[in-house]
């Protein structure tokens, strides 16, 4: 039996909404078909947006979403989506599809509007223009009426959009211009010098970090550009194999959901990594670190186009969102924001569509069951006797905790395939009468599609509190749970 021992006491502040952020890039049907279908689509749209897309992410409490990229971001000119006379350009990153820039800065900002939650946008360093970049702040946050801001009048919006993430470049150490740190850095301090506050509205500057381990990288940032930004990135794929042999997203061996689920705890120690290096040059932790791309990355589904990315989600994923949410909210201290990739029909996505159809994956529910530690007091968890998994390699067991307004809430990941785990969970001090919990399990592959989805959440049944006022329950295999106390 595993015991799961929580202490408030010991917790690490406050866990950020944003750090259940997503990330929308004009990348396959993620935009485009996907969350913007246009106003004359037989699809049920406000302003354009997928209505039903649309409704269940204000369900997850979307908090922030990152667009236009990706990659995309260091090839898109921001005037080229916005007024009535469009350019067309080639998506040349993903598919080399003609990206017909329907969907601007205007609907972004719609988009965001819609689903209540903050726009991050992620500016062209790669083969933009400080003046471009200087322009697109300008035109989204001036109060004033210089020309750029009237422009923005003509274009339907009176009042500034007041943006505050503002991402200076995306992977410039490969697609967004192949650029040594030394170099990036230095294009950094001159791109954000630029980038004004306009009104009460401060920006909050985020550097691009590096690909994965890579600290020198994070090493030269902070050296070099750290008191010039708020915040820097990190991108963290969970890929399970080479890049050749990344394996299906549904059908996978057991060996696969295994290594699938050590990669994915694996950003821990990267996480760290970074932060140690950061700590070096910023002992105030003054500058936030992002991990604002992450999630699971396996071989295309057959017969879609190789440069939409476009996979299944199954239980798996759930484990991969589960386990690393959990290494976020404890790590809140120190991380401001982290957005998984991509929101819609792109790699680990919260929904997929076909038509009118959406589904909702098993990712999405675990966003679902996490949602009560937005803005939450995070409070700390101590697992032990979790026991071992043959081939797995790491504990079968996370775990996270929080509380707000007086209600504990205890996410618990069961990695094991094929049984079953009981739990104790001891929250030390924490006084409560009631507790209640809900579950997402199925077997590893388990997925829900357009004609069945029968991986939802459902109560917790079973669970029961001792005379020393612990809890015990059982999770099924493979399953996520949100154990709430009241
Ligand atoms: O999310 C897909 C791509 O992965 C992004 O465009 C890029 O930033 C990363 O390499």
């Amino acid at each position: 039996m595993a015991k799961i021992t929580v202490n408030v006491s010991r917790g690490k502040g406050t866990i950020s909404k944003n750090l259940y952020g997503h990330f929308s890039e004009h990348l396959g049907r993620c935009i485009y078909d996907g969350l913007f279908v246009g106003k004359d689509s037989p699809v049920e749209n406000v302003n354009g947006m997928r209505k039903a897309a649309v409704d269940a992410l204000k369900e997850i409490g979307i908090p922030v979403l990152r667009w236009p990229g990706g990659c995309f971001a260091d090839e898109y000119h921001w005037r080229d989506g916005i007024g009535t006379d469009r350019k067309r350009m080639v998506n040349t990153n993903w598919g080399g599809v003609t990206e017909d820039n329907s969907f601007g800065t205007h609907e972004f900002m719609e988009l965001c509007r819609q689903l209540g939650c903050e726009p991050y946008v992620n500016a062209n360093v790669g083969s933009g223009t400080v003046q471009e970049m200087s322009e697109w702040v300008e035109y989204l946050n001036s109060d004033s009426d210089s020309t750029v801001a009237r422009e923005r009048w003509a274009n339907g919006s009176r009042e500034p959009f007041g943006v505050r993430f503002w991402g200076v470049g995306n992977e410039n150490w490969g697609c967004g211009g192949n650029m040594r740190p030394e170099y990036y850095a230095d294009e950094f301090r001159r791109y954000q010098t630029f980038c004004r506050n306009y009104g009460e509205n401060k920006l909050y500057k985020i550097a691009c970090g590096p690909n994965g381990g890579d600290v020198n990288w994070t090493e030269v940032l902070m050296k070099n550009a750290g008191r010039y930004m708020d915040g820097l990135t990190m991108h963290y794929y969970t890929v399970p194999g080479p890049w050749e042999d990344k394996g299906p997203a549904t059908g996978f061996s057991r060996e696969r959901y295994m290594l699938t689920l050590r990669n994915a705890e694996h950003i821990s120690a990267v996480i760290d990594g970074h932060l140690k290096v950061m700590d070096r040059y910023d002992p105030e932790h003054r500058v936030g670190l992002i991990v604002d791309e992450w999630g699971t990355w396996y071989d295309v589904e057959k017969g879609t186009n190789p440069g939409f990315l476009y996979q299944q989600n199954t239980m798996r994923d759930a484990q991969v969102a589960a386990l690393t949410l959990n290494i976020f909210n404890d790590r809140c201290d120190r991380i401001v924001m982290a957005n998984i990739a991509q929101t819609v029909n792109v790699l680990q996505a919260m929904i997929l569509t076909e038509g009118e159809k959406i589904v909702l994956t098993p990712t999405y529910y675990v966003f679902a069951l996490y949602k009560a530690h937005h803005d939450a007091k995070h409070a700390d968890t101590f697992i032990t006797d979790a026991g071992e998994v043959e081939g797995l390699g790491i504990s079968p067991v996370s775990a996270s905790a929080s509380v707000k307004d007086g209600v504990m809430t205890v996410t618990v990941s069961n990695m094991d395939p094929d049984h079953e785990k009981e739990i104790t969970v001891d929250p030390a001090d924490f006084a409560f009468t009631e507790a209640s919990g809900r579950v997402l399990a199925g077997d590893m592959g388990a997925y829900n599609d357009f004609d069945a989805s029968p991986v939802c959440i459902r109560p917790l049944d079973g669970i029961a509190v001792t005379a020393e006022k612990t809890v015990k329950l059982t999770m099924p295999a493979c399953s996520v749970c949100e154990l709430t106390l009241r």
